[in-house]
């Protein structure tokens, strides 16, 4: 079955999927979109594939509730642990015409080519490290490149309690980048796998060689998807081009308002959704 066009939905667990759902909107303002941040169970990355499957489709099922026909998952934790059962299980039982697209796959196909050295490494979660999601994913567009993984279990708190400009934050982020630079001297790009991330981006610079880049996957999953709307004109006219933007939490409104401002550097009054 068909439903009419609707918003594109763009979810993660908290509010870092606002650092990619600002390059989806810089890049393809026409659409209408709605955000969901998962913020009353964040953070995900700790949790096991279970939890964070069962909450990511709990989470998919409002955003296709609220007239989505296409969602992201912008949350490299649930598109590590939970997109492909979704994918390939619960859609065709769900509806088939919807689509659900994570953040990896578009992302392995490029980072590879960032890199002179060949040496790459990834900052992500410990859920996304343990998945292997990007190594494998990696080395089938890249078989030459080596991935160095390191697992930042607090990086995701210093950031959901806007505490990532602080001496602490700074402790915990040079702890991490020597951690990795010390097993893979040779690395010469650094991807932040994890949307919360690139709010740590200039503390991270300063503690890395020059040499070193550091890659967000903002804009790289933001061409994804227009090239992706390129190629499935059914599913873009599935979706409505009024230009507006809602924003949902699971948490507390004001909370919200307040810290998505942090990354939009604008205006945001979200709406609650009851779980
Ligand atoms: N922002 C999410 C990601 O990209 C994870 C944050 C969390 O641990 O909930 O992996």
């Amino acid at each position: 079955m068909n439903y009419p066009a609707g918003p594109i939905g763009v979810f993660d667990s908290g509010y870092g999927g606002l650092t990619i759902f600002q390059q989806l909107v810089k890049q393809l303002p026409q659409y209408d979109y709605i955000y969901l941040g998962d913020n009353a169970r964040n953070p995900y990355g700790i949790r096991s594939y279970d939890v964070v499957y069962d909450f990511t489709l709990e989470c998919v099922r409002h955003l296709f509730d609220m007239g989505c026909n296409l969602v992201i998952l912008a949350c490299n934790t649930a598109s590590a642990k939970a997109l492909r059962t979704i994918q390939q299980r619960d859609l065709p039982e769900l509806n088939g015409s919807r689509r659900v697209l994570g953040v990896i796959r578009p992302t392995t196909e490029i980072i590879g080519s960032y890199s002179d050295s060949g040496h790459v490494g990834i900052f992500a979660t410990q859920g996304t490290v343990n998945s292997e999601s990007y190594p494998i994913e990696i080395q089938k567009f890249f078989p030459d490149v080596q991935i160095y993984q390191e697992a930042c279990p607090m990086w995701v708190p210093l950031v959901e309690n806007n505490e990532h400009n602080t001496s602490g934050a700074e402790y915990f982020i040079q702890q991490h980048v020597n951690y990795l630079l010390e097993r893979a001297p040779l690395i010469d790009t650094i991807l932040l796998a994890c949307t919360h991330y690139p709010l740590l981006a200039h503390q991270i610079a300063r503690f890395l060689p020059h040499y070193v880049q550091l890659i967000s996957q903002g804009e790289i999953v933001a061409r994804s998807l227009v090239s992706y709307l390129t190629k499935h004109p059914e599913m873009e006219a599935r979706c409505t081009r009024y230009g507006t933007r809602k924003y949902y939490t699971t948490e507390s409104t004001d909370d919200f308002d307040t810290k998505a401002r942090i990354f939009l550097k604008g205006h945001v009054e979200a709406a609650h959704l009851q779980l």
